[in-house]
């Protein structure tokens, strides 16, 4: 695949949606819930946090967005004490699957993340979802613990492994 990773404009919101709302529904990815209109996804990439990281992985072939990959600082506006931490998320279209769009995104994430002074990126991943496990160990994660009954979805409880990378 002729693949190109770049950072996402807010003309991509509907790109980025297509493949994030099948995700959402498939249900058995990520505890994130509820699809994402167009107008949010916009309005997302409008307000996306000056020191985050926002990439999307394009098919160039078929000027096509085929994944997208975003890290947002842990703290927030009241301490200074995490920012060198980011917060990741990974996601590829159900149809482009181990084709290694995931390590191109992480390449090009982890190179910004160390030119943005990030020391250290963290994720949760439901305890279900092996392959976004595996994924993230490819990458050089480590587990650092799991919290327990953390996501409750259509009543059943999901723990949530706690993973992190040093830069
Ligand atoms: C996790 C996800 C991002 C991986 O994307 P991908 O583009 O298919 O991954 P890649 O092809 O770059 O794979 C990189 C490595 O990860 C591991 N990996 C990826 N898919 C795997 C699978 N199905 N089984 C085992 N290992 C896998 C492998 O080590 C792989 O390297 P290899 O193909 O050389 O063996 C994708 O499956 C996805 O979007 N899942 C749904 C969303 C999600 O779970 N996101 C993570 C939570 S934030």
């Amino acid at each position: 695949m002729d693949l190109r990773v770049r950072e996402a404009q807010i003309s991509d919101a509907e790109g980025i949606i297509n493949i994030f709302n099948p995700i959402i529904k498939a249900g058995i990815y990520t505890a994130i819930t509820k699809t994402i209109s167009i107008d949010a996804e916009r309005e997302f990439i409008s307000k996306f946090n000056k020191r985050g990281i926002f990439h999307v992985a394009v098919d160039n072939s078929q000027q096509e967005i085929v994944g997208f990959q975003n890290v947002e600082p842990f703290g927030n506006d009241f301490t200074d004490a995490f920012d060198h931490v980011g917060v990741i998320g990974t996601f590829v279209s159900l149809s482009h699957r181990r084709q290694g769009i995931a390590k191109s995104l992480f390449q090009a994430t982890f190179n910004a993340c160390i030119d943005k002074g990030y020391e250290k990126i963290f994720a949760y991943v439901r305890a279900d979802n092996q392959v976004a496990l595996s994924t993230y160990l490819n990458q050089g994660f480590d587990i650092i613990g799991t919290a327990r009954k953390h996501a409750k979805i259509n009543g059943f409880y999901i723990d949530e492994i706690m993973i992190e990378r040093f830069l």
